[in-house]
Order: structure tokens, then sequence, then C-alpha cells
């Protein structure tokens, strides 16, 4: 080694030893002008190359070659190693909160249906499904409504152009079920339902019912009594009790009204069960025999019952929601409570 090369190779050491030392931007860039600027120690030494015999020349160009090319390695890593550290400390604070995201949720009224599907599906009932826009027979006819009944009326339903009606009931689904295959069945129909009403603190244009139908031979009230009592004891709660009320629907014969205890005073009596300790929730009934001959089934051997519920009624009372507008403002404010 010559003294060049010796210089060079001190030269270095001492770059390398500056590197280790660096903590900031700010140092690394002092360094590159100290060893590599255009004043810089190497910068010089590679200068003085011209100076070196012809004979020596070639072994000193390929150290100085090494040596550059040694540094500009050290300088890349000391840069790497610093770029890393600021990130830690400059962008990464671990004391900082986590970021919030907008998290998604089913609406009050789809998880009320969801749960309530579960509930009869792990009783080995069957979801079926029907189309909101229904032909007036299967929405009526089918379903033993009279011609002059009111609800067929347009101040209830809304018809369409071409005859057909938007559902005011799921209850055409238990037709075209029954009209698909033969006895026994055992269904139920969660669906949007459609009535002309105005709406207020408990009506909608636009609501869901689940509708229920069950047929086999020897089925009773009692059935009926049983899977609604079952149903709202998993909705509601162990304490829930259910009852009867005569009422009458033209597809179901005996008709019952059935109410749940309420839950929000345990039966007592307050403002939300208007102090009768019940709340209504739909209909139900024994299926008539004259629906089981409008779908062909032998009324002399089938027996069934069927009923319905207002799925937004039991959200709200789940919920102790007192306005069914609520549902359907889309206030997220209101909707991030379920
Ligand atoms: N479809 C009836 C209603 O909407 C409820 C019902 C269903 C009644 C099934 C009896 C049997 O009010």
């Amino acid at each position: 080694m010559n003294e060049i090369e010796t210089r060079m190779q001190a030269a270095l050491d001492q770059a390398r030893q500056a590197l280790a030392g660096i903590t900031s931007a700010a140092d690394l860039e002092e360094c590159r002008i100290r060893f590599m600027g255009r004043k810089g120690e190497i910068t010089a030494l590679l200068k003085s190359m011209g100076a070196v015999p012809a004979e020596e020349r070639p072994q000193v160009g390929r150290t100085a070659n090494r040596v550059k090319a040694e540094l500009e390695e050290a300088f890349a890593a000391a840069e790497a190693s610093l770029g890393q550290a600021e990130v830690a400390t400059a962008t990464l604070d671990v004391t900082l909160p986590g970021r919030l995201r907008q998290v998604g949720r089913s609406h009050p009224v789809a998880q009320t249906m969801d749960d309530a599907v579960a509930i009869f599906r792990r009783m080995g009932f069957v979801v079926a499904d029907g189309p909101d826009l229904e032909t007036v027979y299967h929405n009526f006819d089918a379903l033993n409504t009279p011609a002059d009944h009111p609800s067929r009326d347009v101040a209830d339903t809304f018809y369409l152009p071409d005859g057909r009606c938007l559902r005011t009931q799921t209850s055409p689904v238990q037709i075209r079920v029954m009209e698909s295959q033969p006895p026994p069945v055992r269904i139920v129909c969660p669906g949007r339902c459609y009535r002309c009403d105005t709406p207020d603190a408990t009506h909608s244009m636009n609501f869901h019912q689940i509708e229920g139908l069950y047929v086999d031979r020897r089925v009773s009230l009692a059935d009926l009594k049983g899977v609604l009592a079952e149903f709202a004891r998993e909705m509601l709660g162990p304490e829930v009790k259910l009852r009867f009320r005569p009422h009458f629907f033209p597809f179901t014969e005996p008709s019952i009204e059935y109410d749940f205890s309420c839950i929000l005073c345990g039966g007592k009596g307050c403002g939300v069960c208007k102090h009768s300790g019940w709340l209504e929730i739909s209909g139900a009934g024994m299926v008539d025999p004259a629906v089981f001959t409008a779908v062909g089934y032998d009324p002399e051997v089938w027996t069934g019952y069927a009923f319905g519920m207002g799925i937004e009624r039991i959200a709200m009372i789940r919920h102790a929601i007192q306005d069914i507008r609520l549902l359907y403002e889309n206030d997220r404010r209101f909707l991030a409570q379920f």
C-alpha cells in the first residue's frame, strides 16, 4: 500500500466512525459534506490520483474504487437506519388512541326478523318466500276474503294498473306454498307488507310480518298456543305469558288475536301497555276449510294453524321504542343504539 492508499483507508475508517455516531438527518448531511463533498477528504484524495506514478496507478485506482463503493454503502446504511428511527419517533406514537372505524350493523327491524326466523327454524319451520307484488287472487280470494271485504278497498290496499296489488299481509305465501306442495307443511314467511295507512306512532304504509303455517293431521289450537308461547319466551324472556282473544279473519276459523304480557312492567300495567298489562301482537287461528279447498287440500283430512306477527311491533316492545316512525328515519344516532 502506498501513502495515498493508506490515507484513503484511514478516511474510510473515520467516515464509518462518524456515521456510527449520527442521530439526525443534519448530522448525516454534515458527514456527507465532510467526506464526499466537493472539498471533502475522500474527494481530495481521489483528485490527487493524477500525481501517482503510472506503474502504481492501476493498484491505487482499484483501492480508490473499493473505498468509494464502501463509503457509499456506509452512507446508504446510515441513511436507512436513520429513516427508520425517524419514522419510529416522528409518526408512530403508540400512545395515540386507535382510529375509530364506522362499523355497520343490521337495522333493529332486520335484527328482530332474523331472531324470529332463527327461533322458528329451531322449532322445525322452513323459510318460504313470496312476491311483494301479489295477485288479488293470492292476497284475498284464495284466503276466503269476500268480494266486499273492507280490506280490499282502494283506501286500504295499493293496486297496480295491471290489477295486481302490493301484498297487505304475508298470508298469500300460505297459498303459494300449499299450491306448490302436498301436506304436511311447516313454514314461516318473513317479508314486507304494504297498506294505505296514514302514518302515525303505530302505523306505517310499509311494515314487516312473519307468517307461520302448519298443516298436518289432527293439528289443534293447543299446538298453536304452544308454539306461540315458546316463541314469546325465546324472544322476550322466560317470564312472558301469552293470551288468546276471540277475533275474526276470513281465512281462519276459529280466529284469535294474541297478546304477550308486558315485559316493561311485568304485567302490572304501564304507559306502554296502556295499563292493561298486555301487548297486542297479531292474529292467528285454525286454517279455514275454504282455504284448503282453494289450494286442493282435502279439508276432511288436513288440519292446520296459521299466524301472523308484526315485526316492528316486536322490535318496539323489545327496545321500548314509542314511535314506529323512528324505525324508518335512518337517523344514525338512533340506529347506533341497537
Ligand atoms: N294476515 C293477518 C293480518 O295481517 C294475520 C293473520 C295471519 C291472521 C294468519 C290469521 C292467520 O292481520
